[in-house]
């Protein structure tokens, strides 16, 4: 929700519902992402700190537009200035200059707006308070010259697609004719994905409640319904009672791929915080085992289910190495829904790329198949294993299952989606249905 603009220049504390309060903390949500921490949990001490739950909506808002805008915003400030301003002042600016440069039909604030609650922003903080006089010029700036800015840092690819440029390399050599619109999905802003809970209801029960309830959607999958207009969850109807549950299109060909049977005994190794398990108990009665290795995001799969009203063993512990954990009994099946790179999912998660180092694809890679390795012995012979990954780097996706298909003699590789690029609907067109996260499904039978 937008904030309103209720401080003065002379105000030593913004108003909680200012937009100028929601700039400097989404500037201070930014240098936590430029010092390495993921935007999610930089959002969470910082609501922690400030506590001011009115702020929370406009503070996100804008500290996601700004990631998404990243490339672009910085372009324009160091257009805009001889040299680099003091780290507070240049992500104040930053944040502004994001807003400011939003396409004019996607933009939340006036142009003026933005300016004057910037000079605001800047009164109130010491360390940017000094510089009030520079962050007005600058942004008067930009609105003089913004055609011209625009166009001249259009020649930068990062300030053009927002992504970092290795990051940019290797989506164009991976997908020499697609990059551009991966790049594109990636700034885009992603819908509201619900999979109907096939033992409660069905898509087209849903699509009829939903219609009732003056909610816009269509039908986006087997099990699947996309919001036009996203929705806190607590109002989507039936959530809080399990009825459904938030997951991307893409995300929702995991669990039916794993073909089960009432009655199978199922792994799935990377579960947290347990999307893909629930879809699996939705499915079919069966003996699941839920593997992660994180504590505090294990917690998570016990709320999901306890939501679906749904039962499986939460186990802590590390998929690569079963000895720790495992207590002997074979596996129908096997889910690995492999930590990844995330480069399916940038347009949820727009800090990813930011975060992400070249080096740690390699390493990601190392990972997924010691996990790989490590579990297949736990399958029994004509069980299948799903390895996913919510990636779009071949390194994560088709290299691997080339690399298990050539190692692993007695494995079988059957038919899959293998790489799922993400695309986008048109905003608020109802007969496109085709919009999902970027993810890669190979699956493979032991002999
Ligand atoms: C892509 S997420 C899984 C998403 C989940 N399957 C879902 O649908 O909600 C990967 C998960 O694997 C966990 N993980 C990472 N390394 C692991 C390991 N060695 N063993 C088990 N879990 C691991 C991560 O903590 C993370 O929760």
């Amino acid at each position: 929700m937008p904030a309103t603009q209720t401080t003065s220049h002379f105000a030593m504390q913004p108003a909680p519902d200012s937009l100028a309060f929601a700039l400097n903390n989404a500037a201070r949500a930014l240098a936590a992402v430029r010092a390495g921490t993921a935007l999610p949990a930089a959002l969470t001490a910082l609501f922690a700190e400030i506590d001011v739950p009115a702020a929370r909506g406009a503070i996100q808002d804008i500290a996601y537009r700004t990631l998404r805008a990243l490339g672009r915003a910085d372009a324009l400030l160091a257009a805009l200035v001889r040299k680099p301003p003091p780290a507070p002042v240049a992500n104040l600016l930053t944040c502004a200059l994001a807003l400011l440069s939003d396409e004019p039909e996607s933009a939340i604030y006036t142009p003026f707006t933005v300016v004057d609650q910037a000079v605001c922003a800047a009164n109130v903080q010491p360390a940017t308070r000094p510089m009030k006089g520079l962050v007005n010029a600058v942004l008067r700036n930009f609105l003089r010259s913004r055609a011209t800015l625009l166009a001249q840092i259009m020649h930068d690819p990062v300030a053009r697609w927002n992504h970092p440029r290795w990051w940019i390399d290797e989506v164009r050599t991976a997908w020499p004719i697609a990059w551009e619109e991966i790049l594109s999905a990636g700034n885009t802003h992603a819908p509201l994905t619900l999979r109907v809970n096939q033992r409660r209801s069905t898509v087209a029960e849903y699509l009829d409640v939903l219609h009732t309830a003056q909610i816009p959607a269509v039908a986006a999958g087997p099990s699947a319904v996309r919001l036009l207009r996203a929705l806190p969850v607590e109002r989507v109807p039936g959530f809080m009672q399990g009825v459904v549950s938030v997951q991307d299109a893409s995300a929702q060909r995991a669990a039916p791929l794993l073909e089960i049977r009432p009655g199978m005994r199922v792994l799935d190794a990377c579960a947290a915080p347990g999307g893909k398990t629930g879809h699996l108990l939705e499915l079919a009665e069966i003996d699941l085992v839920a593997l992660e290795v994180d504590q505090a995001r294990a917690m998570r799969i016990e709320q999901n289910l306890s939501r679906l009203q749904l039962m499986a063993t939460v186990c802590i512990g590390n998929a690569s190495s079963p000895d720790e954990w495992w207590d002997g009994r074979l596996f129908d099946r096997v889910l690995i829904d492999a930590p990844c790179s995330g480069s399916g999912i940038v347009r949820r998660h727009p800090d990813i790329r930011w975060l992400r180092r070249p080096a740690d694809l390699a390493a990601l890679a190392r990972e997924q198949q010691r996990m790989l390795a490590a579990l297949w012995p736990l399958l029994k012979p004509g069980g299948e294993l799903v390895y996913a990954t919510c990636s779009i780097f071949p390194i994560e996706g088709e290299r691997q299952a080339q690399w298990f298909e050539g190692k692993q003699q007695d494995a079988v590789r059957l038919s899959a989606p293998g790489q799922l690029l993400p695309s986008t609907a048109l905003p608020g067109c109802a007969s496109n249905t085709d919009d999902r996260d970027g993810f890669f499904y190979a699956r493979f039978r032991k002999q």
